[in-house]
């Protein structure tokens, strides 16, 4: 679907999200959130752990639905999507980049970069050709054939976030996507989002705990105990801890 400069790519009203266990509690990880992201944005999704950060962002990626509330995602409500169409959305719209890298471990970083492209219905060379300037880019063009446990946790990181880029989606989402990552690694992994957003305009929304992370983003949404918050508020949470 084409989508305009300035268009929603994702819309939440009213969320909630009640996780219920095996011994039947309840537990309320989104209490009602409400919130627009734009095409072109680099959003940090932030809070501290277990605030629900991830809960968010699998909604995003309809990788779960929601208790109640909607959710829009590329101008389609994702309760109004059957199966197929859902699994179009998230294999052609959204890329998703996780904590843990994800990568298959006995195929190289070529072939791990190609995976999502074996279900979307583009041209082998032409996808071919993309992955490896992709791989280029993030300074990984001459390691397409090393397997993941040849690669520094940085380098597999990269590999993922080329993957979750090969499709060319309107929307990446990445989970923590430094969370495993020493400082260099992170800054690298992050200049390169950056560098996505810029020049290809994919909107990306991640999330994490850190704020040194989250001032690479261009915007920031601020989440405690499942209910949006604003920066002064985890400011002065922050300041009463001191005391
Ligand atoms: N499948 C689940 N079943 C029960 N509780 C869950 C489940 N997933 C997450 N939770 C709880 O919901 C809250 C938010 O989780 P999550 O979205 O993973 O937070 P974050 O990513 O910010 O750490 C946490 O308290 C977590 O324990
Ligand atoms: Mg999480």
């Amino acid at each position: 679907m084409a989508l305009k400069s300035g268009e929603t790519v994702i819309r939440f009203e009213n969320v909630k999200k009640i996780y219920t266990n095996k011994s039947g509690l309840a537990y309320v990880a989104l209490n009602g959130v409400s919130f627009e992201i734009k095409r072109g944005e680099f959003v940090a999704v932030m809070g501290p752990s277990g605030s629900g950060k991830t809960t968010i962002l699998d909604l995003m990626g309809t990788l779960d639905t929601p208790t109640s509330g909607t959710i829009t995602i590329v101008g389609k409500k994702a309760s109004e999507m059957n199966g197929s169409e859902l699994a179009d959305l998230r294999n052609e719209e959204i890329g998703f980049v996780f904590q843990s890298y994800n990568l298959v471990s006995y195929l190289s970083a070529i072939q791990n970069v190609m995976l999502p492209t074996m279900v979307s219905r583009k041209r082998d060379s032409e996808v071919m050709k993309n992955a490896v300037k992709l791989m280029t880019e993030v300074g990984l063009g001459e390691k397409l054939e090393k397997k993941p446990n040849e690669l520094s946790g940085g380098e597999q990181q990269r590999v993922a976030v080329v993957r979750a880029l090969v499709n060319n989606p309107k929307v990446l989402l990445a989970d923590e996507p430094t969370g495993n990552l020493d400082t260099k690694s992170a800054i690298a992994v992050l200049q390169i989002l950056t560098r996505i957003n810029r020049d290809f305009g994919t909107t990306i929304v991640l999330s994490t705990h850190d704020p040194e992370v989250g001032i690479f983003a261009k915007r920031r949404i601020f989440i405690r105990d499942g209910l949006l918050t604003n920066e002064n508020m985890m400011a002065k949470l922050s300041d009463t801890k001191k005391l």
